[in-house]
């Protein structure tokens, strides 16, 4: 057996202060980690980050909140959804004429769809072999909760955890506000500090989660995470000979190289120190898989003030956060995030209850088909923005938005040049359906991100 953990690679410990825009592989200012599967590069959770934003409201949005104009792609939505005991009609969500309200009918369309529910589902089998680790390899009994409402306070989201007033995973850019005062829950972290008002000390939540952001092969606007949390009082460790928490850190990261073992057998491991305004000291596991370091999940020991906010004074907690699809990608060989939505039985006849070691068979591979489209930005232009307009109209037929060419000539105008890839999961597009795709596109992006086509 062969577990090699490394501690901090010493240069990774200058990760977090590098600006993210001098990375070359980072291809957007997007800086999210938990989604992201081994092939796509070193990343930060939004949490990770020190960026600042100036004010939700300095990015307006509300022409952007969805296409609603060309719904012909869309799923019907249904009226009226039930999410742990809580009713929610597309009203409640999306809200045209509120101006603090970003959530588009796309996003809507995704609430209770709960993959990580479904015992057949890639993503529900890898909940259920992580909760089968903690029953039966750790001896404190975690209480599971996996249909939490994933509609919550700002306050929840970001106040109850620490995240600063002016951290920039609270920008319209990053969330999705359903009105100015609440949130689709940007991660589970959403619940530790209600859960801990009630009493709880180990505990798993597992959720769908939501973020706006670019457009590739591993990145989609809801994914699912994982939050553990374990509070230990001072019996725990007073004959531990270490300090609380020392203490609390080591049984951590016990616990999760357990995990990662038991979900990936004998694999190298390292831990890399991080930022997470909720927890200090904070932590990332990565392991090396298919010749590369992968970020599985971020970690810590709880910010003291989110304990004695609980009433929790005399205790020490760590907490961890997974992405459940970047672990389920490379656990099944999922090529592409966008299949894990897909209702094709010949992807969801391939995977059944409790089998982590199925290796997915794609069953057909149709040809990409690439649009190209250039225009001036505006001082509000955003990639997030230009790939919402994008899903608006394309949904899940639009594989990748990439950002091919950026100039700025000496009038002080910036051009962008974005690569659209065009491909369907589960069908051949003919010239002419992309063709109209894209002529909407084009005609979106002009009029709701107020750029100039070239
Ligand atoms: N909430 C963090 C994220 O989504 C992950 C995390 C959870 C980190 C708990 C530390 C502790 O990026």
């Amino acid at each position: 057996m062969l577990i090699r953990v490394l501690s901090t690679h010493p240069a990774l410990a200058f990760r977090m202060a590098t600006p993210l825009s001098h990375s070359p592989l980072l291809k957007s200012p997007s800086y999210l980690f938990l989604r992201h599967h081994s092939f796509a590069p070193p990343s930060l959770s939004c949490f990770s980050s020190f960026r600042s934003f100036s004010s939700p409201l300095s990015c307006p949005f509300s022409s952007l909140s969805s296409d609603r104009s060309s719904k012909k792609w869309m799923q019907p939505i249904a009226a009226l959804l039930e999410i742990g005991g809580v009713k929610i009609a597309r009203d409640d969500v999306v809200k045209e004429s509120d101006p603090a309200n970003n959530v588009p009918d796309t996003i809507f369309s995704k609430l209770g769809t709960e993959l990580h529910r479904r015992d057949n589902h890639p993503i529900g089998i890898l909940k259920n072999a992580i909760y089968d680790y903690f029953d039966t390899n750790i001896s404190a009994k975690f209480v599971k909760f996996d249909d939490l409402c994933p509609i919550v306070s700002v306050k929840e989201n970001f106040d109850d955890v620490l995240v600063p007033a002016d951290h920039i995973s609270r920008s319209y850019n990053d969330t999705y506000y359903v009105d100015a005062q609440t949130v689709l829950r940007c991660h589970t972290s959403a619940h530790q500090a209600e859960l801990l008002r009630k009493g709880h000390t180990q505990f798993l939540v597992t959720g769908d989660v939501y973020r706006r952001d670019s457009i590739d092969s591993t990145h989609y606007p809801v994914f699912h995470q994982m939050e553990g949390v374990r509070v230990f009082s001072p019996d725990d460790w007073a004959g531990s000979g270490m300090d609380a928490t020392s203490f609390a850190a080591m049984d951590l990261k016990k616990s999760l190289e357990g995990l990662a073992k038991h979900l990936f057998g004998t694999v190298d491991m390292r831990w890399v120190d991080t930022y997470f305004p909720f927890t200090n000291p904070s932590f990332e596991l990565e392991i090396y898989f298919q010749e590369k370091w992968m970020e599985v999940l971020g970690c810590g020991v709880t910010e003291q003030e989110i304990l004695r906010r609980s009433g929790r004074t005399d205790g020490v907690a760590w907490a961890f956060g997974l992405g459940l699809e970047r672990l389920a990608m490379v656990l099944f060989d999922i090529p592409d995030i966008r299949l894990f939505w897909s209702t094709d039985q010949r992807f969801t006849s391939q995977f059944s209850e409790g089998k982590l070691g199925i290796k997915f068979k794609p069953f057909s591979k149709y040809p990409p088909c690439y649009k190209d489209m250039s225009f001036w930005i505006s001082d509000s232009f955003t990639e997030n923005n230009l790939c919402e307009v994008v899903r608006g109209i394309a949904g899940d037929l639009v594989e990748e938005v990439q950002l091919i060419d950026n100039f700025t000539n000496k009038k002080g105008m910036t051009s962008h040049c974005y690569r659209i890839a065009y491909r369907s999961m589960e069908r051949s597009l003919t010239d002419e359906e992309i063709n109209q795709l894209q002529w909407r596109v084009r005609e979106a992006a002009q009029s709701k991100l107020n750029v100039v086509l070239r």
